[in-house]
C-alpha cells in the first residue's frame, strides 16, 4: 500500500491528512492557530505559528497513523489561498504578520488602480478584478509602510511567498523558493495564459520581481524535505491553492465539471479546460489545478461568497439561537418553510456575483408569526440562494455568444481561449449538469436538498469529502507515480449521495427573484 501526505493549511486551522492509494483518508490531524484583528478590516496570521501548527499536525497524523515518513510516497500542500508573506531570504525571518485573503487594508491603492482605468488591463492578463481580495496590493501595501522594505527589496534580500511557498521553504530547509500556477494566479501579478509572472503588472503595482518564487505546474517534484522534520527526505510533489485543489480532489478535470466548497464561505469552481473565458457576470477566472506541462494552461471560472456556514456560526455567537452549529438543521426542519423570509447574510459586503463591499445583512418578510426556527430555515436558505446566484452567473457565461466574439478581442471576449498556437479546441459546454458538493455544511441534507432544488440539477456529495486535502495527495502521487493519470484519478471518485432537483422550475425561479430582490434591499442607498 503507499501513502500520501497532504498538509492543508487553510484560514482557521493547519490540517495533516494521510490518504492510502485508494484516495481512502488514513488518519487526519488538526491544530487551530491564533486570528489577529489589528484593527477593523485588517486579518493577520503569524507566520511562525502557521509553520509550527503545520508541522505539529504531520508529526501527529504519522503517529496516529502509525507509520513512519519513510513509508510516505509524497506530500502535498494546500493552503488558503492570497494571504501574503514576505520573508528575509537569508536569516528566513518574515518581514511582517501574514496578510490574510480576507484583510481589506490595500483597498485605498485599490481604489486608486481602478480610477486609473486598470481594470481590464488586470482582468485580460491576470482574469481577475482589481480588489484588496488578491496579493499584488498587499505585497506593495507591506513595501510601502515596513520601514526599511522597499531597500531590502530592491537589492534582492526579500522573498514573497502565499502560504505554499512559506510552507515549502520551510520543508526544505530554505532550498527551494516555488509556487504552483494555482496560487500564482491569486496574485494579480500572473499572466495566467503564458503562465508567468507579467513584467508590465510588477511595474504597475512597483514590485520587485526578485521577490517572486519560481512557479511550476501543480504536479511537480518541488525538491524534498529536510529529513530533520519528520525523519525522511520525502518529496513535496504537489502544490495548489484549496479551492483550485478541491476541483481536483472532486475529479473535475474537464471543463464543464463544477464543485461547490460550503465552508465560511462558499467558493464555486468550474472547469473550462482550455479556454480561458473572462466573465461578464461577476466570476473570476483562475488557473485550475495542472498536472501537465507549464505550456498547457488550464483554467475556471470562480465565483466567491463571503457569508456562506458563517451565517450559520451568527445564529449560534449573535443570536444564541442555537447551542451547537449541528443543532441548525433540527431548528430549521421544526418549520415546513422559512415562512416567507429573505435572508441576505451580506455581513462583510457581498462578493461574487454581486461584489458590493458597501451591503449589510437584511432579514426581510419578518411578520408576527415570524419564529427563530424561520430564521434559522431562512439562514440555511441563504447559503443555498447565494451559491445558485453564482451557478445563474456561470450559466450566462456559458450561453452568452461566444463564437460571435472576434479572436482578439475585445478584451474578456468570451472566445479567448488559450492563445497558444496548437491549441486543442474546447469541449464547448452549454451548461453545468450537476454540482459536486465538499465542505462542512455538506452534510446538512436539508441544505443540499434546498440546493439542488434552487438550480434544477443533481447536487452529488462524494464519499470522500475531504477533497481539499485529496486533491493536493492526487498531485502529490502523480508526479511520483502513484497514480498514473487522471483517468485513473477519476475511477476513484465515488458518489455517496445524488441530491435530486423536486421543484417545478417555475417555483424555483420565483424563489429566485424574490431573492434577487431581497439582495437589491440591501444594496440600497
Ligand atoms: O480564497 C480564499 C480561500 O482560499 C480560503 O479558503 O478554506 O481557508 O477559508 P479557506
Amino acid at each position: 500500500m503507499s501513502f500520501v501526505l497532504a498538509l492543508d493549511q487553510g484560514t482557521s486551522s493547519s490540517r495533516s491528512i494521510v490518504f492510502d492509494e485508494r484516495g481512502q483518508v488514513v488518519a487526519m490531524a488538526q491544530r487551530e492557530f491564533r486570528q489577529i484583528y489589528p484593527q477593523p478590516g485588517w486579518v493577520e496570521h503569524d507566520p511562525m505559528e502557521l509553520w509550527h501548527t503545520q508541522l505539529a499536525t504531520a508529526r501527529e497524523v504519522l503517529a496516529q497513523a502509525g507509520l513512519s515518513a519513510r513509508e510516505l510516497r509524497a506530500i502535498g500542500i494546500t493552503n488558503q489561498r492570497e494571504t501574503t508573506l514576505v520573508w528575509n531570504r537569508r536569516t528566513g525571518v518574515p518581514l511582517h504578520n501574514a496578510i490574510v485573503w480576507q484583510d481589506r487594508r490595500a483597498e485605498p491603492l485599490c481604489a486608486q488602480l481602478r480610477a486609473q482605468g486598470l481594470t481590464e488591463r488586470f482582468r485580460e492578463r491576470t482574469g481577475l478584478i482589481i480588489d484588496a481580495y488578491f496579493s499584488g496590493t498587499k505585497i506593495r501595501w507591506l513595501l510601502d509602510h515596513v520601514e526599511g522594505a522597499r531597500a531590502a527589496a530592491e537589492r534582492g534580500e526579500l522573498a514573497f511567498g502565499t502560504v505554499d511557498s512559506w510552507l515549502l521553504w520551510q520543508l526544505t530547509g530554505g532550498r527551494v523558493h516555488a509556487t504552483d500556477v494555482s496560487n500564482a494566479s491569486r496574485t494579480l501579478m500572473f499572466d495566467i495564459r503564458a503562465n508567468r509572472w507579467d513584467p508590465e503588472l510588477l511595474e504597475t503595482l512597483q514590485i520587485p520581481a526578485s521577490l517572486l518564487p519560481q512557479v511550476h505546474p501543480s504536479s511537480h517534484r518541488y525538491g524534498e524535505i529536510d529529513p530533520a522534520l519528520l525523519g525522511a527526505a520525502v518529496p513535496v510533489g504537489g502544490i495548489a491553492g484549496d479551492q483550485q485543489s478541491a476541483l481536483f480532489g472532486q475529479a473535475c478535470f474537464q471543463a464543464g465539471l463544477a464543485k461547490n466548497t460550503y465552508g465560511t464561505g462558499c467558493f464555486m469552481l468550474m472547469h473550462t479546460g482550455e479556454r480561458f473565458q473572462t466573465s461578464h457576470n461577476g466570476l473570476l477566472t483562475t488557473s485550475a489545478a495542472q498536472a501537465g506541462p507549464l505550456d498547457r494552461p488550464e483554467f475556471a471560472l470562480e465565483g466567491s461568497v463571503f457569508i456562506g456556514g458563517a451565517v450559520v456560526q451568527w445564529l449560534r455567537d449573535g443570536l444564541n439561537a442555537i447551542e451547537a452549529s449541528s443543532q441548525v438543521q433540527s431548528l430549521a426542519e421544526s418549520v415546513p418553510d422559512a415562512g416567507g423570509l429573505m435572508f441576505v447574510p451580506a455581513f462583510t459586503g457581498l462578493g461574487a456575483p454581486y461584489w458590493n463591499a458597501q451591503a449589510r445583512g437584511a432579514i426581510v418578510g419578518i411578520t408576527r408569526g415570524t419564529t427563530v426556527a424561520h430564521i434559522a430555515r431562512a439562514a440555511l436558505e441563504s447559503i443555498a440562494f447565494q451559491s445558485a446566484a453564482l451557478l445563474g452567473a456561470m450559466s450566462r457565461d456559458l450561453s452568452a455568444p461566444r463564437l460571435a466574439d472576434p479572436p482578439d478581442g475585445p478584451p474578456g471576449g468570451l472566445a479567448q481561449a488559450a492563445q497558444r498556437p496548437g491549441a486543442r479546441p474546447d469541449t464547448l459546454v452549454s451548461a453545468v449538469t450537476e454540482l459536486r458538493v465538499d465542505g462542512g455544511a455538506c452534510v446538512n441534507d436539508l441544505l443540499m436538498q434546498f440546493q439542488a432544488d434552487l438550480l434544477g440539477i443533481p447536487v452529488v456529495r462524494p464519499k470522500v469529502t475531504e477533497t481539499t486535502a485529496l486533491g493536493a495527495a492526487y498531485l502529490a502521487g502523480l508526479a511520483t507515480g502513484v497514480w498514473s493519470g487522471t483517468d485513473e484519478l477519476a475511477t476513484l471518485w465515488q458518489a455517496e449521495r445524488r441530491f435530486h432537483p423536486t421543484l417545478s422550475r417555475e417555483r424555483a425561479q420565483e424563489l429566485m427573484s424574490r431573492w434577487e430582490r431581497a439582495v437589491r434591499q440591501t444594496v440600497a442607498e
